[in-house]
């Protein structure tokens, strides 16, 4: 699947039940429907949804993401992509957006936590810049592992996007 192909926007309420599915799929300790439902009546939180072009059966939420704006911070604090649509772009797309979102809002930096054990997610943060700053020691009660805290800059093509009149995405 291409990013063109894909249609990214701002999570609405109907689509929460299938976040909390993909939810359970993607991690071991899931929030639950409801815990979604209260971060998104947060002002602070902003949530996004990934679906296909299509119409139909083919707008089915396919991957999504959480941040909250803090200052001048972007913080991640969820993402997630169906499991067998993985490595075809669409966390890449997502976490663009948002980068996008957030630098209207003058956000420069970014941060977020992970387990050290993640690999895969380790991988896709390095893609963007993301670098290990910090160390949680036992932060995750099932396992008892540590959460990386890493950083980065948002990227200088995104910020110099919103110098151009025309450039900056809206999110939908
Ligand atoms: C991490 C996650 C969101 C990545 O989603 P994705 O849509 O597969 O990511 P992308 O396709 O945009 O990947 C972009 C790049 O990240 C790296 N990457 C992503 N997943 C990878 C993997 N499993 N192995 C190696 N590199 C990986 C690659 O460099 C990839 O580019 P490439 O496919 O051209 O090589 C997804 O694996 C996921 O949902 N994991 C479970 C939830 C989770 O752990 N979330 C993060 C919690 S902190």
């Amino acid at each position: 699947m291409t990013e063109e192909g894909l249609n990214i926007g701002k999570c609405h309420p109907e689509e929460i039940r299938q976040i909390a599915l993909l939810e359970r799929e993607a991690f071991t300790c899931p929030w639950t429907e409801e815990m979604f439902r209260q971060e998104a009546l947060s002002p602070l939180s902003h949530m996004l949804v990934a679906k296909s072009g299509g119409r139909g059966i083919e707008q089915a939420v396919l991957g999504y993401l959480i941040f909250w704006l803090v200052g001048d911070e972007f913080h991640l604090h969820k993402i997630a992509v169906k499991r067998d649509l993985r490595r075809r772009g669409i966390a890449s797309a997502l976490l663009a957006k948002a980068f996008t979102y957030a630098s209207q809002y003058h956000c420069r930096r970014a941060t977020l936590e992970v387990r050290r054990s993640n690999v895969p997610a380790l991988l896709f943060y390095d893609r963007f810049g993301f670098a290990v700053e910090g160390i949680r020691h036992g932060y995750y009660d099932d396992t008892g592992e540590d959460a990386l805290i890493l950083w980065a800059d948002l990227p200088d093509s995104i910020l110099r996007d919103q110098t151009c009149p025309h450039g900056g995405i809206q999110v939908a």
